[in-house]
């Protein structure tokens, strides 16, 4: 199956920014799973739901379907090296970054996110070259400031300075 003529939909969402997470899981042998991804959002409230798409074939969606255990970190505003690094398909990637396994999630990278949210798988559905997961988030980690890290016409970005008082307020939000 092949997209209709003209119907590219990597360069729709070019300009529909996003933040950046790295979804990461233990692979049934212990060993640690990751790649970027801006295709998280969240789907429910309670019970608290979130939604990413990772492609067929990844060794981070074996890992997950595995294990049913992931956790979404949450990249900060200097953590594009570790964008690039785990979108990159290198196969050496946890050996390049520090990273510490938990108990009912995927490995932390603390030094690269803000916050990280560790899920239990609850569903997945296949739609083409990827899958649809649904994970409830049962516990999350909040390291520093939410300042994060941005992704959107295919470049990376910051959130200003300036507007991180707006963040202290970002609790309140309901
Ligand atoms: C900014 C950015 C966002 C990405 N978002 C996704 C995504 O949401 N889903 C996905 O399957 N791949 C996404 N990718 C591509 C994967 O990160 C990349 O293919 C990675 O090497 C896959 O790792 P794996 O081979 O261990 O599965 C993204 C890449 C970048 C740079």
């Amino acid at each position: 199956m092949s997209a209709p003529a003209g119907v590219d939909v990597r360069r729709l969402m070019a300009g529909f920014p996003t933040g950046v997470s790295v979804v990461t899981a233990l692979a049934a042998d212990g060993s640690p799973r990751g790649m970027t991804c801006t295709s998280l959002c969240s789907v429910a409230l309670d019970p608290p739901t979130l939604l990413v798409c990772l492609r067929h074939g990844s060794p981070t969606l074996d890992a997950v379907l595995d294990t049913a255990a992931l956790s979404v970190n949450l990249l900060h505003r200097s953590a594009r090296p570790t964008a690039e690094l785990f979108g990159s398909g290198a196969a050496d990637r946890f050996d390049r970054i520090a990273w510490a396994a938990v108990p009912g999630g995927g490995p932390h990278l603390s030094q690269a996110a803000h916050t990280i949210a560790d899920c239990r798988l609850r569903t997945c559905h296949t739609v083409g070259d990827h899958v649809v997961v649904l994970a409830e988030v049962t516990r999350i980690t909040s390291l520093r400031s939410p300042a994060p890290l941005l992704y959107g016409m295919r470049r990376y970005g910051t959130w200003a300075e300036d507007d991180d008082a707006a963040f202290l307020s970002y609790d309140f939000i309901s």
